[in-house]
C-alpha cells in the first residue's frame, strides 16, 4: 500500500534521503557530477525538519508512505518513497499558490503516486484559500511533460544561476486550482 499523509518531524531524514536520491537521478547531466555528489542528507534533512514545522504562509509538506508488500525487504512498516511542499506563492504576482518540490525514489515512478501528491498539495492550497496555483521546472527536465500532462498551462520562462551553471527554468500554472484538482481527481487513478 501507498499511501499520503502530512509530513511528521521524525520524517525529517526520510525526505532528506529522498531528496538527495532524487536529485542524483534527475538531475544527472543537468547538474554538475560534484555537486550532487555533495548533497548531504544530514543538512537536507535539516531543512525539511525546519520545513515540516512551518506552518506559516499555508506551508505544508506531504509525504508518500510504501508499506507492506509495496515497501523494499525490511522496511514493511512503512518507508518515505516521495514527497512535496509548497504554500502561498514565493511571488504572488504569477499564482497565489506554489508547489515548490515534488520528488519520488526512481522505483515509485508511474505508479500514479507524483499525481496523488500533486492533489494532495492542491487540496491542501485551496484549503487555505489559494485560488490558483504554479511552479518552476528546469526547462531541460522531462518533468515538465508530467506538469503538462496534468493541464498545466506555460506561465512564463527565467535563467536561474545555480551550482555554477545558468540553467533556463519554466513555470507551469493552473487557474483556476480546480483545473489541477480535476486532473489529480482519485477516480483518474489507476
Ligand atoms: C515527476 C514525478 C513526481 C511524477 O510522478 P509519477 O508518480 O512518476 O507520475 P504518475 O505515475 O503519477 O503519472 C501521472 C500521469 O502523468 C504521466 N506522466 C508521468 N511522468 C510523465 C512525464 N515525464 N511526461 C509525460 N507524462 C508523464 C503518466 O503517464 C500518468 O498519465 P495517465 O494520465 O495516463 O495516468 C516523478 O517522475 C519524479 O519524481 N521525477 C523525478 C524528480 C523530478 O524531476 N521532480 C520534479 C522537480 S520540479
Amino acid at each position: 500500500m501507498i499511501s499520503i499523509r502530512r509530513a511528521r518531524p521524525s520524517d525529517a531524514t526520510a525526505i532528506g534521503a529522498v531528496h538527495v536520491a532524487a536529485w542524483r537521478s534527475a538531475y544527472a547531466g543537468l547538474l554538475p557530477d560534484e555537486y550532487l555528489a555533495g548533497l548531504s542528507v544530514v543538512r537536507h534533512a535539516s531543512v525539511y525538519g525546519r520545513g515540516i514545522a512551518d506552518r506559516s504562509e499555508g506551508h505544508a509538506i506531504f509525504v508518500a508512505v510504501a508499506s507492506g508488500a509495496d515497501a523494499p525487504p525490511g522496511r514493511e512498516a512503512g518507508m518515505v518513497v516521495g514527497f512535496s511542499s509548497g504554500g502561498r506563492a514565493r511571488r504572488p504576482s504569477m499564482a497565489e499558490g506554489e508547489v515548490e518540490t515534488l520528488y519520488l525514489l526512481d522505483d515509485y515512478r508511474d505508479r500514479g503516486v507524483g499525481r496523488r501528491l500533486m492533489r494532495a498539495m492542491a487540496a491542501h492550497l485551496a484549503a487555505v484559500g489559494c485560488r490558483s496555483a504554479m511552479l518552476w521546472v528546469l526547462a531541460a527536465n522531462p518533468t515538465r511533460w508530467f506538469y503538462q500532462h496534468l493541464g498545466g498551462r506555460l506561465m512564463a520562462h527565467e535563467v536561474i544561476h545555480f551550482a555554477g551553471m545558468a540553467l533556463p527554468q519554466t513555470a507551469f500554472g493552473w487557474d483556476p486550482i480546480d483545473s489541477l484538482l480535476a486532473a489529480t481527481a482519485p477516480a483518474r487513478e489507476g
